[in-house]
């Protein structure tokens, strides 16, 4: 479905007059992802992550390589399949305008493909499918606890039909048993809807109970991918001394 191939993305230095003065953020990152696969992205902090997803979302553009989705670059699939990417970010405080209230701030993008007469019964629909009651529709994003603010933001992100989902740290930011229920919705949400997803993560606890599939991104490469189940067997340094973590908390 998704294929990212020898991507590159350098930034300017910070202060420097030169405009060749620049740092590479992601140096020649290829990877796959196949229809209904679950993907982990696991990486340190500043190491490319988010850049890499804002890539996929074509906010920013590479600087040399190609990503393609079902074989087309990404604005013309985007124009083709309305709706049919998502994302949801770390930072859910800011991902909805604190002046739209629940039901506001969930009908938003289905506007893209419906009318307003239609969305009323699909956003008591999409609160019920995320576990929220009907009582928060009215409520704003401030009234709200993080773990039914970052349901709120899955609601949004579910509500155009998509088929790929970017879940960029989408659980980092809460506490531990949130995370617990949230990675459970995900899970559900993937089989009931057939969803593809990239999970970007740093905690491979959550990865790994979640995906099929993990890519260790360092230093600007995917050092290695490695099925879910053959963690343990893993040679490489970064990616042994994460599982070793694990490990140890467990
Ligand atoms: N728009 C930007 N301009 C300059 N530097 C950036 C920009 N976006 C990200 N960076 C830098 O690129 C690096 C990777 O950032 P990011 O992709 O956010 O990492 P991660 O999500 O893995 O924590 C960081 O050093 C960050 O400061
Ligand atoms: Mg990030």
């Amino acid at each position: 479905m998704l294929k990212v191939q020898n991507v590159y993305k350098s930034y300017p230095k910070a202060g420097s007059l030169f405009k060749k003065n620049r740092f590479t953020v992601l140096s020649g990152i290829s990877f796959e992802i196949k229809e209904g696969e679950c993907v982990g992205l696991i990486g340190e902090s500043g190491s490319g992550k988010s850049t890499l997803s804002r890539l996929i979302m074509d906010l920013e553009k590479p600087d040399e390589g190609t990503i393609t989705l079902e074989g087309e670059s990404i604005p013309v699939w985007k124009k083709k399949n309305p709706g049919e990417i998502s994302v949801v970010f770390q930072d859910y405080t800011s991902s909805v305008n604190p002046r739209f209230t629940v039901e506001e701030a969930i009908i938003e993008p289905m506007l893209v493909k419906e009318n307003i007469a239609k969305t009323a019964t699909k956003v008591t629909q999409l609160l019920d499918r995320v576990a929220l009651p009907s009582k928060l529709l009215q409520r704003y994003p401030h009234e709200l606890s993080g773990g039914q603010l970052q349901r709120v933001c899955i609601a949004r992100a579910i509500s155009t039909n998509p088929r790929f989902i970017i879940l960029d740290e989408a659980i980092s930011s809460l506490d531990v048993s949130v995370q617990a229920q949230i990675l459970d919705l995900l899970k559900e949400l993937r089989a009931d809807l057939n969803l593809t997803y990239l999970f970007i993560a740093h905690d491979l606890q959550a990865v790994a109970s979640l995906c099929d599939k993990v890519l260790f991104l360092y230093k600007g490469k995917i050092e290695e991918e490695l099925l879910v189940t053959d963690l343990a067997k893993t040679e490489n340094q970064y990616a042994k001394k994460l599982v070793s973590s694990v490990i140890t908390f467990d």
